[in-house]
């Protein structure tokens, strides 16, 4: 279960993390330096369920996240720094999956019917921004517990 589901994910995760990978130089690169920026938003990661948000546009996400977590990193603010967030928070999400089923049904307060679970960051500004990267499974929860979903609805 536990590596089934890691795999799933790495394999989500890799084809969309190909161009992400950092060299020395550009690591180098200072954030710039905002010094009237009274609240800079640190790397934080969000999964929000499909029915939370509408796939390809710019709107953000309903309601609560299903798993939160703030990281301390302060990352550069652009696509390479957006980058770094998303792949600290797969390192994060990945240590969290064997219990993800029980952890997402515990934490949002519906019935949940065949939605697959994506990351969004937030990074430097308080927006989320949708990864595009899911948990490459299906989950339904009933009354706050999951349950295998059915293949046909
Ligand atoms: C996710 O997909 C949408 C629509 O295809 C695209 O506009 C957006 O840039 C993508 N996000 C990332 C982080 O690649």
């Amino acid at each position: 279960m536990y590596l089934v589901s890691v795999s799933i994910l790495l394999v989500a995760s890799a084809s969309a993390l190909d161009d992400s990978l950092i060299s020395e130089n550009s690591l180098a690169v200072p954030a710039p330096v905002t010094t009237s920026e009274t609240s800079v938003i640190s790397c934080t990661c969000g999964v929000f369920l499909s029915g939370q948000f509408k796939k390809g546009s710019k709107q953000q996400p309903k309601g609560n996240p299903a798993l939160l977590h703030e990281q301390s990193d302060l990352f550069p603010c652009n696509n390479v720094g957006n980058k770094m967030c998303t792949n600290k928070c797969l390192d994060v999400i990945v240590k969290h999956l064997p219990n993800s089923p029980t952890i997402l049904c515990g934490s949002v307060d519906r019935d949940v019917h065949k939605e697959r679970a994506y990351l969004f960051v937030k990074n430097c500004k308080d927006e989320w921004v949708n990864t595009n990267l899911s948990a490459g499974r299906e989950y339904c929860c009933k009354d706050g517990h999951p349950y295998k979903c059915p293949l046909i609805r």
